[in-house]
């Protein structure tokens, strides 16, 4: 059974933000200071992401966007970006459960439809599992534009 209440978007207490956007970096140089591989520091990142999504809906936090993947990031080597998108794919299944429980929807922001099947289907089947789920909204910017771009997109939500 779902507890959680689900009809309304909720509302944070006073002086916490409406909207929270972090801009994923650093994973690298958290491995690198490890003696991990760049992998390894994409996957702790995305546990984070975890944590950060739960703990943004015990405050009531609204809005939560995360700008996980830039058009710029299409230059690094083929590898990680395939590891990038392992990871994307991978932790959208493990988050649903989350979401669901927590009656929290994903949206996107960028355009997702470059990425490849798998990713655009995940993409797709948890936005459409989420579609109706109001307390929450997870913003998830992949494919994203320059820095003008993004400054309209912020702009908008806002
Ligand atoms: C963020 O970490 C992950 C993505 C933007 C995909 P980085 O991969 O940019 O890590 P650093 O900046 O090299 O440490
Ligand atoms: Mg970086």
């Amino acid at each position: 059974m779902n507890d959680e209440p689900c009809n309304n978007l909720q509302s944070p207490k006073k002086s916490l933000p409406r909207h929270l956007a972090i801009i994923m970096d650093g994973n690298g140089r958290w491995a690198q200071a490890r003696g991990l591989k760049r992998a390894d520091g994409h996957r702790a990142g995305a546990e984070n992401v975890y944590t950060i999504i739960a703990e943004c809906r015990k405050l009531g936090i609204p809005y939560l966007t995360l700008y996980a993947f830039s058009s710029e990031n299409w230059n690094r080597p083929k590898a990680e970006i395939q590891e990038l998108f392992n990871i994307l794919t991978e932790f959208l299944n493990r988050f649903l459960p989350l979401m669901q429980e927590k009656c929290i929807r994903l949206q996107t922001l960028g355009d997702f439809e470059a990425l490849p099947f798998a990713q655009r289907t995940a993409l797709r089947h948890v936005m459409h599992a989420t579609e109706q789920n109001s307390a929450m909204i997870l913003n998830l910017a992949i494919n994203y534009g320059g820095r003008q771009e993004l400054v309209h997109a912020v702009q908008k939500i806002v």
